[in-house]
């Protein structure tokens, strides 16, 4: 059926200006899962030569993790499995550090999906807040924030931002810490490297600092960050997981077992 519509709302892109057409979304399962599965096939290629820890597999698992919290805590699971998909697309890592122009490829891509203007800000809403740096001080401004600065979470960003941060937990979070390590030539463990105690957004952008204090840094405060009561105890497992994985590294380092 073509029940396409300009709506003739001038809105920014940016500097780009357009008139955008949507399409109806409510009570209309196909149309969703169209957009679905366009959108699976622009994640796919766009981070399909990722080796930092945001390849398709991180997409699938959060995706996953998501909409399973999702159900739990009676969020809009069309909503959380299209954020969970495009949650790294836009991710500073891929635009030099430039957080804008990020967030700028999730909206034109959003656009050309003809959905409505509030479901876009939705979904960007979700994007932008996910990322564990942006809970992270300010360079002059040393105090951990814990969770994202807005004020009304919505139930959509609590399920995505907790299955993002339950991938980085556990034994694939293990995995993906060295992954991400070995790709930036970081040695494993260095004893004269100590982690930093109260790592800033900077900080954290350019450290070149071990991937052990990495475990300090940011994994091992995952668990107490959880928006979710799924989400934390999904987290806990994971928690214990990282704490035995590191007794047995520095046992092995100090060559007593
Ligand atoms: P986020 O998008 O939540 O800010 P990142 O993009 O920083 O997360 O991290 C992607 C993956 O790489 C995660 O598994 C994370 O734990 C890992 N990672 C990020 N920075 C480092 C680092 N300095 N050393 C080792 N692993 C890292
Ligand atoms: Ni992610």
């Amino acid at each position: 059926m073509s029940n396409i519509k300009c709506e003739g709302k001038k809105r920014f892109l940016g500097r780009l200006k357009t008139c955008q057409r949507t399409r109806p979304l409510s009570g209309n399962m196909d149309r969703q899962e169209e957009i679905i599965k366009k959108t699976e096939l622009f994640v796919k290629e766009t981070l399909s030569k990722d080796s930092t820890g945001h390849d398709w597999w991180h997409i699938h698992r959060v995706r996953d993790l998501a909409k399973r919290i999702a159900r739990h805590e009676g969020a809009d699971i069309f909503i959380v499995e299209l954020a969970a998909l495009l949650h790294d697309v836009g991710d500073y890592k891929f635009f030099q550090g430039d957080e804008e122009a990020g967030e700028m490829k999730v909206r034109e891509w959003l656009s050309s999906l003809e959905i409505s203007p509030s479901l876009i800000d939705k979904i960007l809403e979700i994007t932008s807040q996910i990322s564990f740096m942006h809970t992270l001080p300010d360079k002059g401004k040393e105090k951990n924030k814990k969770n994202s600065s807005a004020t009304t979470i919505s139930k959509e960003i609590m399920a995505v931002t907790d299955a993002d941060r339950l991938d980085a937990m556990g034994a694939i979070g293990i995995a993906r810490a060295f992954t991400y390590g070995g790709f930036f030539n970081r040695p494993i463990y260095e004893p004269a490297i100590k982690p930093s105690k109260s790592i800033t957004k900077e900080e954290y952008k350019t450290t070149e600092a071990p991937s052990i204090n990495h475990f300090y840094e940011k994994l091992l405060k995952l668990k107490d960050m959880m928006y979710t009561k799924s989400g934390r105890k999904m987290a806990k497992r994971r928690h214990r997981f990282l704490n035995l994985y590191l007794k047995q590294f520095f046992k092995e380092w100090k060559g007593k077992m």
